[in-house]
């Protein structure tokens, strides 16, 4: 099955569960069962669900039921973690992916509580799958945890902008590669692979995606995006435009991604996998500048 067929396919199943759709009539609250849709469709590029179902298919891909739900579980993770990122008390932001962010077009307190729901979702999501695969269901669960609170994951990413000294690589590596890095690792372990091989592949993707953004923020405009521009600025945010300005963060962005394809652990479908690297390596780097 194609991969973007495959991950609509879960994400429906996982939204719905977690929406309590089998549920009787009337015993659920209904806007927040919406906003939940809304948080998720239509979905931006959906890249961290492809590189962990790509990682699972290159590494033998034994265990298609627990992939579709470690994929799944970074996508609502992730959904979840723009939801609370375009708030007022962080970003911000009236759009995302086109259309008016989800406080806006809800609430703030519904932003609020689609999020919390779809990060526990994502845990549930992995913990169903325990009574099949428990060694790895379990390993998925540590995985996803380490990556998405503190100290190195999302959370910890998030709370670097309230620091008064800010390093910008472990802002990147936390607020944005961690999940990257979840990606690969998961993907591997979904397929019974060790996750630490994984973890270089997921990191240089990762943190290149984060300096892509930066420059995207800093270069293109808010209709190309989908999202407002021009926020990094706005916010004082560090960014790798302002460290490096834009040449720099081009070579940064190279040198994150020079040696990705290198770092493939070995596996029956590394010639693949460095073929779809490739592809987004490509997609990554800025043709620049569409604003200037
Ligand atoms: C946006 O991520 C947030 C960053 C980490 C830069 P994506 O660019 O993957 O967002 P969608 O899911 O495609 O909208
Ligand atoms: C988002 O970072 C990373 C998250 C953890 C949500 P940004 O704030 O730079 O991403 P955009 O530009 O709003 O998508
Ligand atoms: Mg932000
Ligand atoms: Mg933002």
């Amino acid at each position: 099955m194609d991969l973007g067929l495959r991950i609509d396919k879960a994400m429906t199943a996982a939204i719905s569960q977690a929406q309590g759709t089998s549920e009787p009539a009337g015993t659920v609250p209904g806007r927040l069962a919406a906003a939940l849709n809304y948080a998720v469709t239509p979905g931006g590029a959906r890249i961290r669900p492809t590189i962990c179902l790509s990682v699972a298919r290159a590494c033998g891909d034994d265990a298609p039921d627990l992939a579709d739900r470690a994929a799944v579980a970074l996508e609502m993770i992730h959904c979840a973690s723009l939801v609370h990122d375009d708030l007022p008390c962080f970003d911000d932001a009236s759009f995302r992916r086109g259309k008016p962010t989800l406080h806006l077009a809800f609430s703030e307190p519904l932003a609020v509580l689609a999020g919390d729901s779809l990060i526990i979702a994502a845990f549930e999501a992995l913990a169903a799958a325990g009574p099949h695969h428990a060694t790895r269901a379990l390993l998925l669960l540590q995985l996803l945890g380490r990556h998405t609170g503190m100290p190195h994951g999302i959370c910890a990413g998030q709370g670097w902008e309230s620091e008064a000294q800010v390093d910008l690589r472990a802002y990147h590596r936390s607020k944005t590669a961690a999940l990257f890095v979840a990606a690969t690792q998961m993907g591997a372990v979904a397929a019974g692979h060790e996750a630490q091989p994984w973890a270089e592949l997921g990191a240089r993707i990762g943190e290149a995606f984060q300096v892509a953004d930066d420059l995207r923020d800093a270069l293109y405009d808010a209709q190309t995006l989908g999202k407002p521009t021009g926020q990094d600025k706005a916010h004082s945010r560090p960014s790798a435009v302002e460290e490096l300005g834009v040449d720099g963060a081009i070579r940064r962005l190279k040198d994150c991604l020079g040696g990705a394809i290198a770092s493939i652990p070995s596996c029956p479908g590394e010639a693949g996998l460095a073929q779809m690297v490739r592809l987004y390596a490509d997609r990554m780097t800025p043709s620049l500048p569409a604003k200037a």
